[in-house]
């Protein structure tokens, strides 16, 4: 346990802010302790994973806990099938290639995600025609009233797009300790509908992709349009991609004809990146902060230096346009602290 300990390295923006406590952790038993002790001392809490989809505007006046539970283990559950199991502080992006080098399928469009495993479900990650709800089976949790654990199958866990039960009622009341997935042995589900992944593969030379070559192909087409968190702080995707209903798209069109949208039911999501840009924030700088050269949609800590109060009002601004020149809310992805 440390006192006024700084969290620059702790979170993928690099702010500087400081929690009154932090605590790493690598076993439940140390977990239950640490919690023990924040209760008699009743300290709000922080868990943090990769810290790679959180924004501290300010200090941290509670208990910060790294979680760092590591381990992956594989159950065969037949043929076709694997039940692959990780500990939270797993890091996402090698639990990706694991089990891509054990040709394991089913990840692979998530590759070079930042965070840890046991954040995957808070906000069901996703990219490139795949989401977590799509492979997950059940996440085991520790319920932090009675510190039992608990198993949350894939219906309780309420995934929606960016959205889960963690996010919603469930918010402040479990951490989350392992993840399972079913992942596929072999006649592996290639997808590469989503556009970029398709001429990524052509470009590449492949016709009939393996997995490694769709994780290949998504690995360039994010090295090639999000910043490097290890090189300028941000935390990918500032924004949800907002849904807006048909007839207000429809209205949109008419005034502008190059919107692009696309329709679920009564809905249409309409790509935040392209209303940002749009609004003429693409690359733009204010001080410490700006809008990504390559798509808007990232706020980056451009000098290494913004604090998170400067980074939250930079996003209030991107709000304020966007509002004013298409009357569409943006919502933020990334959690405010
Ligand atoms: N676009 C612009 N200008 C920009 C950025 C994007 O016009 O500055 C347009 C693009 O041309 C494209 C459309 O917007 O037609 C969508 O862009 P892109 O394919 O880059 O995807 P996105 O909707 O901006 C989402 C996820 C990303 C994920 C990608 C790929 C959200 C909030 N973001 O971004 O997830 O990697 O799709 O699947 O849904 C994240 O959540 O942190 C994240 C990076």
């Amino acid at each position: 346990m440390q006192e006024n300990f700084s969290l620059k390295p702790y979170n993928t923006f690099g702010v500087d802010a400081k929690a009154r406590y932090f605590a790493e952790v690598t076993t439940i038993d140390e977990l239950r302790d640490v919690l023990n002790f924040s209760k008699m001392q009743t300290l709000p809490l922080l868990f943090l994973g990769g810290g790679s989809n959180i924004l501290l505007t300010k200090d941290f006046e509670g208990l910060a806990i790294q979680l760092n539970l590591k381990g992956i283990s594989e159950e065969f559950l037949n043929e076709n099938e694997v039940l692959v199991t990780a500990k939270a502080g797993e890091n996402w992006h090698e639990f990706v290639m694991h089990c891509l080098n054990k040709n394991f399928g089913g990840l692979e469009n998530l590759s070079l995600i930042p965070g840890n495993v046991g954040t995957s479900p808070m906000q069901n990650i996703g990219a490139y025609g795949t989401e977590i709800k799509d492979i997950f089976v059940s996440c085991t949790v520790l319920n932090l009233e009675n510190l039992e654990l608990e198993i949350f199958n894939l219906e309780q866990c309420r995934f929606g797009y960016r959205d889960s039960f963690f996010k919603q009622e469930g918010k402040g009341k479990y951490v989350i300790l392992g993840v399972s997935f079913r992942l596929t042995t072999g006649n592996h589900n290639i997808k590469t509908e989503y556009g970029a992944i398709k001429t990524e593969l052509e470009n590449m030379g492949i016709e009939n992709p393996t997995i490694q070559d769709v994780s290949k192909a998504v690995i360039a087409i994010r090295k090639s349009k999000l910043p490097d968190p290890k090189e300028t702080g941000n935390a990918g995707s500032f924004f949800k991609n907002p849904s807006i209903p048909l007839s207000q798209f429809q209205e949109l069109q008419q005034k502008f004809d190059n919107i692009q949208g696309y329709r679920n039911e009564n809905l249409v999501k309409v790509p935040a990146g392209w209303l940002i840009e749009q609004c003429g924030w693409k690359g733009k700088q204010i001080v410490n902060v700006g809008s990504h050269k390559l798509q808007s949609l990232v706020i980056v800590n451009a000098t290494g230096e913004a604090s998170g109060k400067e980074i939250f009002d930079f996003s209030t601004a991107i709000i304020r346009s966007v509002e004013e020149k298409f009357g569409i809310l943006l919502e933020r992805e990334v959690n405010i602290l």
